[in-house]
């Protein structure tokens, strides 16, 4: 019999967090009438003392969760337990602290609202610290095998189309080309779903090579046929023709190698190069992964909540939740814990850009 549960967060954060919060705590306590214990900062919250947990209740979980961004129990990228950056630059092992944790905390089974890197340490840690984990995938990449959306997803593609909405009318006035670099990390997914809602000319993806000329090509054909002006989308995740993977630097946090940011200046300035086009750059950021979250990643975000108590209520552990042809199911967390998951070749959506006449990229095997 599961009395307390626990929930965290973990990874970059994204629009929804909170809506899944709110579903696990109201479905475990209504209906099971259970204890839920939040955990904060990710596995920090287990692994420092004093711990860092806050007692869940329908009231502090209410209905304005549903509608806020960000995650009210915090987060972190920082956390694998296993690999610790001590204050010192030493690494260590703190797996057995956050195993205490578990135990002084009381926990029966934790819930693990994270991506793909995530999911793979918190069913390391929740093995070693003897308890059962449910996988609730969130992530605005959507890159977690096993399921078609991950939470935050939706309301980052509702980001990128509001941007290409408001960049056209710009670029159409001032006769320009457009480039917009999206996140998504090391796959194409954010970029593609969004190029294709938001009109863009040319769209590329992590996934597949492009050549500069096929980008320029492109759009000399747009600007001398159709209209004197054209969009650009870019995944932060795509390399320079010479395989360079162009980076933000960044101050304070992990200190880790920086994340991906900047490719778009490249592509603009080899479009200019090549066509003469006037090009202007929009890197979206991190303002993707804020807001409000879209209708479509609060009901992903509820269904997930609801399933994940469900989950462990029935003792069906080392699970996490998906969404597969339109409905919420669940897989082993072993099949999920392989890596991101990038766009296949054949993905419908490559095709349908394809059909559009949008620049994907070079063909494979052609
Ligand atoms: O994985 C989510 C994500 O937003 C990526 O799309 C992006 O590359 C990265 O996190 C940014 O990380 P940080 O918040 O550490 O800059």
């Amino acid at each position: 019999m599961v009395k307390t549960l626990g929930v965290l967060t973990s990874g970059g954060d994204c629009a929804g967090l909170n809506a899944v919060i709110r579903a696990v705590t109201t479905h475990a306590i209504r209906h099971y009438g259970w204890r839920v214990v939040g955990i904060l900062d990710g596995t920090l919250g287990l692994m420092e003392r004093p711990l860092r947990t806050r007692e869940l209740t329908l009231n502090s979980v209410d209905d304005r969760a549903l509608r806020e961004g960000g995650t009210l129990l915090g987060t972190t990228t920082k956390g694998d337990p296993f690999a610790f950056r001590m204050p010192d630059g030493s690494v260590r092992d703190r797996s057995a602290d956050f195993a205490e944790g578990v135990r002084e905390t009381g926990l029966d089974a934790l819930i693990v609202i994270g991506g793909d890197g995530s999911m793979r340490i918190s069913a390391r840690l929740c093995a070693e610290a003897g308890i059962g984990m449910v996988g609730v995938p969130k992530t605005i990449d959507n890159d977690v095998h096993g399921t078609e959306y991950a939470v935050g997803f939706a309301t980052a593609i509702n980001v990128v189309v509001d941007a290409l909405d408001r960049l056209q009318p710009t670029a159409a006035s001032h006769h320009r080309v457009m480039i917009l670099e999206t996140m998504g990390r090391d796959t194409g997914h954010i970029a593609l779903n969004g190029g294709i809602a938001g009109g863009a000319d040319v769209i590329l993806i992590p996934e597949l090579p492009y050549t500069l000329q096929a980008v320029a090509a492109r759009i000399n054909e747009v600007l001398t046929h159709n209209r004197p002006h054209a969009l650009v989308v870019i995944a932060e995740g795509v390399r320079t023709m010479e395989g360079v993977a162009v980076r933000a630097g960044h101050k304070g946090g992990p200190g880790l190698v920086g994340s991906y940011g900047g490719i778009g200046h490249y592509l603009a300035e080899a479009i200019t190069d090549l066509t003469g086009a006037e090009t202007r750059v929009t890197i979206l950021g991190h303002v993707q992964r804020g807001g409000t979250p879209s209708p479509r990643d609060r009901l992903v975000a509820s269904s997930f909540g609801v399933h994940a108590v469900r989950l462990v209520a029935e003792g069906k552990v080392n699970r996490m939740v998906a969404w597969q042809n339109r409905s919420v199911v669940d897989v082993p967390l072993s099949e999920v814990t392989i890596g991101a998951r990038s766009l296949s070749v054949d993905d419908p959506l490559i095709l349908t850009a394809r059909g559009l006449g949008i620049y994907v990229g070079e063909m494979m095997g052609a």
